[in-house]
This record gives C-alpha cells, sequence and structure tokens, in this order.
C-alpha cells in the first residue's frame, strides 16, 4: 500500500488557516474586511481576551441568505471571483474563498446573518471545522460573526500569542489602517466591554487622519498627490515635526488594500533622508492607485504583500511624489544636509546657561569619578588597546570626529556616539540607583493617545512613573504630561513619551522596566550629547576622551554603533612597508 494519503479535509483546513489565521488581528482583519466588502456603514469590533477568548465583528452590510452563509464556510466558497481571469481585476479585499473557513478550523465560530426583509435570518455553527448547526435566527440587515476559543486546537498557535495589551493593541492598530482606507464607514471597537475607538464616518482621509492622530499631530501631514505614467500616489505625510522610532506608521494601501512592501518603504526612506535622522520614522498614509492589471495581489496568502508589474516605477514615484511635498529639492544624499539639520535640532543643547556660550552642559559638567575607583579602569575592556591610557587627543576632523594617539596606535572617537556612550552610563547608573530627579513642566503637555497607545500606557504606567514621568490620561484620548525625568533635560518630552508607548506593546513582559530604563537614558543621552559639526576645543576633546575611556563599553553607543575606531601602529607599519 502507497504511503501517500489526502489529508482530511479538517486538517487541510488547519493547515491552510495557518497562513491566513496568525493572531486575534489577522481573524479581525478578514472579518472587516469580509465586512468591508459587503456594503457596510457601520462597523462594531469587539474583543475579549485580547481577542483570544472572544471577537465579535457586526455589520450592516448585505447579509447572505441562509444556504450561502452555510456555503461562506466551505473552503474555496466565495462570491467575488467566478473564474481565473477575474484575478486580474480584483476590486475587493476578498477572493479566496478562504478566510471563514480557517478561522472556523481554529476556533468556534458562529456566524449569524440576515439579508433583510421578511425573510428572516440564519445562523451557522461551527465548531473546530465541523457544522455543529444551521437554525433560523433574528438579525437586521448585516452580519455579525463571533468567533470564541481560537487556537483552543492548535495550541502551539495559541502560545505564540503575546499579552491581552498587546494582541488588542495590534486589532486596534489593524483597524485603524482599514478605516484610513475606509473613512465613509463608522467604526466603533470595544475591549472587555469597554470603548475603545470610534471613529464615525467622515468625508475624507484627511478628516479620518484627524480621528486617529488628534489634532496636534494631524497638524504635520502635508498633502501628497502625483501621477506618473498611469498612476497616482495620493495620501498624506508627515512633515519632519512629526517622527516616529518605528516605522509603523507608514502606511502604504495599493487600490486601497492595506500592504507591506520593503521596497516602497525604502523608496519613502529615500525621500525623507536628508529630513530625518537615521532611526526616525516619518507619519504617512498613501495610496497607490494602479491598474488592476498592473498588480497580483494573490502572492501571500494573508494579501500582505503584493507584486508590482513596474517595480521601478513605482518606486519612483513614490520618491518623487513625496520629495515634491515635502519640498526637499535635492533628496538622496544625507551627507549633504543631515549633519546641519542634526546641529539645528539639538541647538538648544547649547547654551550661555550651560558654562558659557559654545559649550554643551553635558560635557561641561564634570564626570563624577567612576564608582570602585580607578580599579574599573581596567575591568570589562573589550579592546587591549583602551588599557594602554592615555589616550592624547590631535585634531578634529570635519568637527565630528576627533583623532587621538595610543601608545600604540591611532584612534578616531565618533564625538557624538562616544558621548552619547558617556551620558548613557552616567544616567543609567543615576537611574539605577534611584536618585531619579523629576522635573516637573511648566505648562503640562497633553499627547493623543490611539487605542493601542492606550493599552501601552495603561500597561506600563507603574514603570513609567517609577522612571520619573509623571502621567495621567485626561479624558478617553488625551495623556497629560506633568514631569518628565530630569535627566531627559532639553528632549522633547512630548515625542519621548510617545516613541516609549509606540514600542512597549511589542516588548516581551519580562524585559519590563529595566528595557524602558535603556530606552529613556539612551534617548536623553542621544538628545545631550554633543553633535556631529559641532567645533570642539582641546580641553573638551581631552574630557571626551578621557570619560569615554572610564566608561564600561567604551567601544560603541548605547545604540550598538561603534564610538571608537582603532588604526594599531602595526597596521600602520604594514601599510607603510616598515616591515
Ligand atoms: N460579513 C459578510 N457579509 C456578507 N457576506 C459575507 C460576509 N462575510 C462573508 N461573506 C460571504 O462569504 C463568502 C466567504 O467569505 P470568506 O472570507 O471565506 O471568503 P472571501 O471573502 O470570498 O475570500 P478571502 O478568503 O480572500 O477573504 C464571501 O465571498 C461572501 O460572499
Ligand atoms: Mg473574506
Amino acid at each position: 500500500m502507497g504511503t501517500i494519503r489526502v489529508l482530511e479535509e479538517i486538517v487541510a483546513s488547519q493547515i491552510a488557516a495557518g497562513e491566513v489565521v496568525e493572531r486575534p488581528a489577522s481573524v479581525v482583519k478578514e472579518l472587516v474586511e469580509n465586512a468591508l466588502d459587503a456594503g457596510a456603514a457601520r462597523i462594531e469590533v469587539e474583543v475579549e481576551g485580547g481577542g483570544a477568548d472572544r471577537i465579535r465583528v457586526s455589520d450592516d452590510g448585505s447579509g447572505m441568505e441562509g444556504d450561502d452563509a452555510r456555503l461562506a464556510f466551505e473552503r474555496h466558497a466565495t462570491s467575488k471571483i467566478r473564474s481565473a481571469s477575474d484575478l486580474q481585476a480584483i476590486a475587493t479585499y476578498g477572493f479566496r474563498g478562504e478566510a471563514l473557513p480557517s478561522i472556523a478550523s481554529v476556533s468556534r465560530t458562529t456566524l449569524t446573518t440576515s439579508p433583510g426583509g421578511s425573510g428572516g435570518g440564519t445562523r451557522v455553527r461551527i465548531a473546530c471545522g465541523a457544522v455543529v448547526s444551521v437554525e433560523p435566527a433574528p438579525h437586521p440587515r448585516g452580519t455579525t460573526v463571533e468567533v470564541e476559543a481560537l487556537f483552543e486546537s492548535t495550541p502551539a498557535r495559541r502560545k505564540f500569542l503575546r499579552t491581552r495589551a498587546t494582541e488588542t493593541g495590534r486589532v486596534a492598530d489593524l483597524l485603524a489602517r482599514l478605516a484610513v482606507a475606509n473613512p465613509g464607514v463608522s467604526f466603533v471597537m470595544k475591549s472587555g466591554g469597554r470603548a475603545l475607538a470610534s471613529w464615525p464616518a467622515v468625508p475624507g482621509l484627511g478628516e479620518r487622519v484627524a480621528q486617529l492622530l488628534g489634532p496636534e499631530e494631524s497638524r504635520a501631514l502635508v498633502d501628497v498627490d502625483r501621477r506618473e505614467g498611469g498612476l497616482r500616489l495620493r495620501g498624506l505625510a508627515s512633515s519632519p515635526s512629526l517622527q516616529r522610532t518605528t516605522s509603523r506608521d507608514e502606511h502604504l494601501f495599493v487600490n486601497g488594500r492595506p500592504i507591506q512592501d520593503r521596497r516602497l518603504l525604502h523608496a519613502v526612506q529615500e525621500a525623507y533622508v536628508t529630513l530625518l535622522p537615521r532611526g526616525r520614522f516619518p507619519v504617512l498614509y498613501l495610496f497607490l492607485e494602479i491598474p488592476a492589471t498592473e498588480v497580483d495581489v494573490n502572492v501571500h496568502p494573508a494579501k500582505a504583500e503584493v507584486r508590482f508589474l513596474r517595480a521601478s516605477a513605482v518606486h519612483g514615484l513614490v520618491r518623487d511624489a513625496l520629495a515634491a511635498a515635502l519640498g526637499v529639492s535635492r533628496p538622496f544624499a544625507r551627507y549633504e544636509m543631515a549633519p546641519r539639520l542634526d546641529a539645528a535640532r539639538h541647538g538648544n543643547v547649547w547654551g550661555p546657561q550651560a558654562g558659557g556660550p559654545g559649550v554643551p552642559h553635558a560635557l561641561a559638567e564634570p564626570s563624577p569619578p567612576p564608582p570602585g575607583g580607578t580599579s574599573r579602569l581596567q575591568a570589562g575592556r573589550e579592546d587591549p588597546l583602551i588599557d594602554s591610557v592615555p589616550i592624547a587627543p590631535l585634531a578634529q576632523f570635519r568637527e565630528s570626529y576627533i583623532l587621538a594617539s595610543a601608545p600604540d596606535g591611532l584612534v578616531i572617537l565618533d564625538q557624538h556616539a562616544a558621548h552619547e556612550r558617556v551620558l548613557y552610563e552616567r544616567y543609567l547608573a543615576q537611574s539605577r540607583a534611584g536618585r531619579i530627579e523629576r522635573q516637573r513642566l511648566l505648562f503640562p503637555l497633553t499627547l493623543d493617545l490611539s487605542p493601542s497607545r492606550r493599552l501601552a500606557f495603561e500597561a506600563a504606567a507603574a514603570s513609567l512613573e517609577e522612571l520619573g514621568f509623571g502621567l495621567s490620561p485626561f479624558g478617553d484620548d488625551t495623556l497629560r504630561v506633568d514631569e518628565v525625568p530630569a535627566l531627559v533635560g532639553s528632549a522633547d518630552p512630548a515625542r519621548l513619551v510617545q516613541g516609549l508607548l509606540d514600542e512597549l506593546l511589542e516588548w516581551s513582559k519580562a524585559e519590563g522596566i529595566e528595557r524602558l530604563r535603556h530606552r529613556v537614558v539612551a534617548s536623553a543621552a542621544c538628545h545631550a550629547a554633543v553633535t556631529a559639526n559641532q567645533p570642539l576645543d582641546g580641553a573638551r576633546m581631552r574630557q571626551l576622551v578621557s570619560d569615554l575611556m572610564r566608561t564600561e563599553h567604551p567601544m560603541t553607543c548605547p545604540h550598538g554603533r561603534p564610538a571608537l575606531l582603532r588604526l594599531g601602529l602595526d597596521q600602520l607599519e604594514r601599510e607603510f612597508r616598515r616591515r
């Protein structure tokens, strides 16, 4: 007897589900896309336990007749395409006929639906892929799908879920993306019975984005609109005053479908290269309109990626449209402008109150002796050269690097990275010792809280308090900032808190306060450190070099970039053929 066997339907469905349904947010994505395809004007999403316990999506769309409701759970059953040629011009989110059977194979699913009119509604119950019952049930025009006990039958998947707050945050982010693509539809989201988001229908993209970002942030957005070679890119993009520490708020849509695309993110990065420092990302909502025949949306089970016929034309359009909207005349040359912009941004680090004009206060401040005295000089070194102090500064190169001589070679310091390292370790020690000075803001700041930021704040409120932040929710979608850790100094506190909240939900629970401390301290150090293109005199260079040599990890900045390079004497002699 042969060993190859056709899998049972339920096993095949669970395997297919593995591709479509990764986590609660993917279930919500499929259900909300179905509601949008059904022409809903109002969609309500409720989750419990981050969506793992219960997800409920209700719409007032077309609804289904009884037979269709049953058929909807068959694999490859769809009303959206009929033949392979339809794949070339897909105008709906769905077309694979796989979402409902996949979801139903890894949960207990109940669908109640009615096309309205006098016929009444239908309820279909499915548990782990098997139909439990099909019966008449009342329902207004539209559909409600309830998904309970997600992944109960596939524990491996369930184990990979993150905390409730993180999963809920992902649902909220997902919903926000679909809401942006459909401003004419009302969205409501609840979690554990509590309202998390309510975005009533609005006339257009601008108003929808204002609902999501709040008035403050949305003021920083500029219009993007450009046509080129049968393509059109329109949307909103942030000027440099609004930036994030992750690329999570770079939203791309192709014919209304949210997608991820590395190449297009790269085009975005090229457009912003002279505007944002490395590691900073814009907020954008970009809609590419492209003939359906030029894009293949059927390359990814969750349709998160697409393939373009003319990929480089699309890339060029994104880059040029953004550059034009942002008023960048010669983009793509960081080395020309970035340092100057950087200097302008951190200009307030320098000031007369901090030891005379041109003296960065953090450098002028005497550094405390390292704990444990000079013996620590020898400890924990990555490079033997560092131990052979003294290292004497020779010159500053391009007002950004310090050249120094060591007994057995030449040393080059990146002055910003080096200073960041020095301040980072100093601040970290202060913070760990519990000596966190708090600084009361003269005028409290308010921050717009998206649902996922609110969840992040609630999850980390105690740690943020311990680290010296005085934060309090104010109404439903605002956070008040009254106090910040004093060491944050000249950094923009609103931006710092926002950056933390944006990242926090993705961290694992175990990392907790130490990772938060690292982020706060690293950010404070980065803001207070001398930047590139800052002239330093001999005394300040000596101070910086000696401070760096006394740190625990002199080789790198807190973000892991090199702070120091060496050119050994033996290498020099080899190069000059003295040996
Ligand atoms: N909320 C809804 N309102 C009306 N009809 C629905 C709804 N949800 C699903 N359907 C019907 O059930 C069918 C199957 O849905 P399902 O999500 O499984 O597949 P699809 O949307 O066609 O394709 P995909 O797998 O790409 O999402 C749909 O084609 C549609 O006819
Ligand atoms: Mg679908």
